[in-house]
């Protein structure tokens, strides 16, 4: 039995103190725990310092014990219980001491926590601006960039038509600029749109004998992105990046994934009997799958094309997309027209024409003449569209060889495009902002969704696309 718990009993003091050492402070469960603290923190030690007279005190428990106190029944004498006394007293002063010493340093602890959040105090202007701030983040959030399986398709990025010997064609696609060109026997390649000289873009430049050469200082590249000349100085290794094309179905195509491409491409030919009348392109500010989205909607057609070409339609008292329940193709009902969704951005309509301004009532093949339309929505970046627009006619050819057609099939082209755009703009505004675009599908947005469905298959990296066959 030590000292203490022998004074306590024989002196009735309300002593019961633990293993305490002056290093480590106890506390019961949920409160302050603080072991060690003593030379940790080398502000805590100056705090001690300053002090240090008032706590430098011995333990008095280090000190030579009392006689010991043998037996059941036998007493002290006075000078033992007197010298007992003193020990008690000695070992209260310096408890009370070490627990100072605690709650200083524990008063020191408080003020090193909270000073730097009063350093930090926020008016209420300074927080709305944060929030402000938040709301760009979550509005940039959904401008994450693209999920890399979408890029391991072909992208049809340009028609044959608009790419010269000599001239080129720059194209931004998933946010990152490229340049298209023939090299010398006449192929199409793609490489990146960025000297490596000093970044100046290359479609600045010129192309001359199958190289693309930079206007800054000269430098040349063929079309595998190899640096073939640089005037005025040695001839460096150097390449830029260059990705898979080819020409097919009079466009060019590249492969922007990393994966090997896929030795397959979509037809996108007119069906026999259709002649090509006009190729357009447009760039346009908003994201590609919205554009496909209202690409694959008919219904919105009498509501939003009325100065054009569904001026005076009635609206059906039921629109429906008649499709395969495994398919991306269709037709819409009651109107006589068919279209389909082509993996990876691509739209394909056929429109029976059977009097201006009178699509419905009649099947597609009931009709006598028809207009093909081709869409193809590039993904430039994550607000931008790159629109090929593709359109052919089985009737009236003669059109074809009239000089202000394309002139006045463009401006036609644009007109639709601008009702719809203003609609599909007010739409990003509000996704960015966190809206869901498809938040209430209803049996004519059945095209769409399973577009969706398609996409988000790919996002995720599903082995097995659905709709895919
Ligand atoms: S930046 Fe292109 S050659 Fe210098
Ligand atoms: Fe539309």
């Amino acid at each position: 039995m030590n000292a203490a718990v022998f004074t306590s009993s024989a002196l009735s003091l309300p002593i019961s103190f633990c293993k305490t050492r002056s290093s480590q402070v106890t506390r019961k469960k949920g409160e302050f725990r603080v072991f060690a603290v003593f030379g940790e923190d080398s502000g805590l030690v100056e705090k001690k310092n300053q002090w240090g007279h008032l706590f430098d005190v011995e333990d008095p428990r280090s000190k030579t014990p009392p006689p010991p106190y043998k037996g059941k029944g036998k007493f002290m004498d006075v000078n033992q219980a007197l010298e007992v006394a003193r020990l008690d007293i000695q070992y209260l002063d310096w408890r009370a001491r070490q627990d100072l010493l605690t709650i200083m340093l524990l008063h020191d602890k408080v003020v090193d926590v909270l000073n730097p959040l009063a350093r930090e105090y926020k008016s209420i202007g300074t927080v709305k601006k944060e929030l402000a701030g938040l709301q760009e983040e979550l509005a940039k959030a959904h401008q994450q960039p693209y999920s890399p399986h979408l890029k391991n398709f072909w992208y049809p990025v340009a028609f044959t038509a608009d790419l010269k010997h000599d001239t080129m064609v720059p194209i931004d696609c998933f946010e990152q600029p490229w340049v298209i060109f023939r090299g010398e026997d006449g192929k199409p390649g793609c490489v990146r749109n960025t000297c490596a000289h000093r970044a100046c873009p290359l479609d600045l430049g010129s192309v001359n004998n199958g190289r693309i050469q930079c206007p800054y200082h000269g430098w040349e590249y063929s079309t595998d992105g190899k640096c073939t000349k640089m005037p005025s100085t040695k001839l460096l290794n150097v390449k830029i990046k260059s990705i898979p094309c080819l020409e097919q179905d009079g466009m060019v195509w590249v492969w922007p994934g990393d994966e090997p491409p896929s030795p397959t491409l979509p037809s996108l030919q007119p069906p026999s009997g259709f002649v090509i009348h006009a190729e357009l392109v447009m760039d346009l500010p908003v994201e590609h799958g919205l554009l496909l989205d209202n690409l694959l909607d008919l219904a919105h057609a009498p509501f939003t094309h009325t100065s054009t070409f569904a001026k005076g339609w009635s609206v059906p008292s039921l629109v429906k997309f008649l499709t395969p329940s495994s398919g991306l193709q269709g037709y819409w009902d009651p109107y006589p027209i068919d279209m389909e969704f082509k993996p990876p951005c691509i739209v394909l309509s056929t429109i029976g024409i059977s009097k201006p301004g009178k699509l419905e009532g009649k099947s597609t093949e009931q009709c006598a003449t028809h207009l093909h339309q081709l869409h193809v929505c590039l993904p430039s970046s994550r607000n931008k569209t790159r629109l090929l627009y593709r359109m052919s006619l089985d009737f009236a050819p003669i059109l074809k060889n009239l000089p202000f057609m394309e002139h006045l099939w463009r401006h036609f082209a644009e007109q639709v495009l601008n009702e719809d755009l203003r609609l599909v703009l007010g739409q990003q505004e509000r996704m960015l902002n966190g809206a869901n675009i498809w938040n209430l599908p209803v049996a004519y947005d059945k095209l769409g969704v399973r577009y969706r469905l398609w996409r988000n298959a790919v996002d995720r990296g599903d082995d097995k696309l659905p709709f895919s066959g």
